[in-house]
């Protein structure tokens, strides 16, 4: 009798920063490449991903800044979250597909645990309980001063509840997100975002193929 071999497990991708860093290009371009080197690839982000996330996406990006307090807003995207890794990103990753996704938990800990202040205890505690210590396998920051990203964001369309907050949360926000580079640079690698697109997609695809693909999968 012969056994089929269990496919290899993917690699989980997450890209974060502060708005208008340019990540859902980003997610695209890194997923197509990714793509054309043969693997497998989901690209999702949050909140968001599946249906249930979905809605719950609609319920916090819209409204007035302060139509939810942080910590309800950070429950909403824990359980967007909660739900977007056990029907979605677990089940691909068993299956073999990587993961690029738009935003993952240090969002909530740069927006709500820092800048909306509830503290890195606070959301470490929640996602203990939500997520059992699951990460990224690797995340790309994509850092950018926050009046080019503020304004690039607001070339989009009409501001969203977060772009709202003003340039002072946005300045504050980008020191969170450097911080929690810094505390953990073996997951997380800082991508400059104020470069050509072509230029952040390169420097991507390099932190990508040192930190996460095999030599013989190499650029
Ligand atoms: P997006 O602009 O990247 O689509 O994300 C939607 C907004 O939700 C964005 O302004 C950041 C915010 N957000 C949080 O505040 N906490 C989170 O955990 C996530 C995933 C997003």
């Amino acid at each position: 009798m012969t056994n089929t071999p269990e496919p290899l497990r993917g690699k989980f991708i997450s890209l974060e920063g502060g708005e208008g860093a340019g990540k859902s290009t980003q997610c695209e371009l890194l997923a197509s490449h990714l793509r054309k080197r043969g693997l497998d690839v989901v690209l999702t982000r949050e909140p968001g991903g599946t249906p249930g996330a979905q809605a719950i996406r609609e319920l916090v990006v819209s409204g007035a800044g302060d139509r939810w307090n942080p910590i309800s807003e950070a429950l909403l995207m824990y359980a967007a979250r909660r739900d977007h890794v056990t029907r979605l990103i677990e089940p691909a990753l068993a299956g073999g597909s990587w993961v690029v996704c738009d935003r993952f938990s240090d969002s909530t800990m740069a927006y709500q645990g820092y800048t909306k202040s509830l503290g890195r205890d606070w959301v470490e505690t929640l996602d203990a309980l939500v997520l059992d210590a699951f990460r990224p396998d690797l995340t790309l920051l994509l850092d950018i001063d926050a009046n080019t990203g503020l304004m690039r964001a607001g070339n989009r369309g009409g501001p969203d509840r977060f772009e709202k907050l003003g340039l002072d949360f946005h300045v504050a926000l980008r020191e969170a997100f450097l911080d929690i580079a810094r505390l953990e640079p073996d997951r997380i690698a800082i991508i400059q975002a104020d470069q050509t697109i072509e230029a952040i997609a390169r420097d991507i695809e390099i932190a990508v193929s040192q930190r996460l693909l095999s030599r013989d999968q190499a650029l």
